[in-house]
């Protein structure tokens, strides 16, 4: 049974759909055994807290740097021998050191179509607001494994929805989560606990 952290800072919909998923035997093989957030506001530690997973607080403003954060966030993970770091909606930056110690065990979900819309400065509603400016007919979600390049390791599943005239960055968001981001982030999570992920340089082959 492979270990599984969440890492979250704001209200935890991916969580909640990865809570779900293992709830209802979509996933297999693995357990969320540790919900961490970079926001001791964050409502994802509620939905963490309602289903008797540990949470934990590492408040990005107690550390003066990112490094000291992701020493203390390392040392959290280690303790509880975690095989798997998600990232869902977790809105701080991780340093080299802390992707190497977990090279292929941290994954992330972006809301959009990677290599678009992606990189320093996208997060949240601000990369839908950036796909609407932009004038794409589709974009979606992507999750994919983190390396030292911000949005830039290798891509595990990605799923598009159509862009509607009427479309808000927010009824955008919501769609994207809907429809892309909570089926796909627990796919992955299933996928890499049934040991189903080969990362062969940038590609990631589904066995
Ligand atoms: C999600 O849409 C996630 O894809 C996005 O933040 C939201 C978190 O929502 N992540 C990023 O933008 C990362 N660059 P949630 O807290 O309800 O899961």
């Amino acid at each position: 049974m492979k270990r599984i952290a969440v890492l979250v800072s704001g209200g935890g919909t991916n969580l909640q759909a990865l809570i779900d998923a293992q709830k209802s035997g979509l996933i297999t093989n693995g357990e969320i055994v540790s919900v961490i957030s970079s926001n001791p506001d964050a409502f994802a530690l509620k939905r963490a807290a309602d289903n008797n997973i540990k949470t934990t607080v590492l408040n990005r403003n107690d550390y003066s740097s990112n490094r000291e954060y992701s020493k203390a966030l390392t040392k959290e993970l280690k303790e509880d021998n975690i095989d798997l770091i998600v990232l869902a909606g977790f809105m701080t930056i991780l340093t080299e050191d802390f992707i190497n110690e977990f090279e292929n065990k941290i994954i992330n979900i972006h809301p959009a179509l990677i290599p678009s819309f992606c990189g320093e400065g996208f997060y949240g509603l601000h990369v839908h607001e950036k796909a609407l400016d932009y004038g794409v007919k589709v974009s979606g979600a992507t999750v994919h494994f983190v390396n030292e390049e911000c949005d830039g390791g290798p891509i595990i599943l990605q799923k598009a929805v159509e862009i509607l005239p009427e479309d808000t960055a927010e009824s955008l968001q919501k769609r994207i989560m809907e429809e892309c981001e909570w089926k796909l982030l627990p796919q992955a999570v299933n996928l890499f606990c049934n040991d189903k992920l080969e990362v062969i340089g940038r590609k990631v082959n589904i066995k």
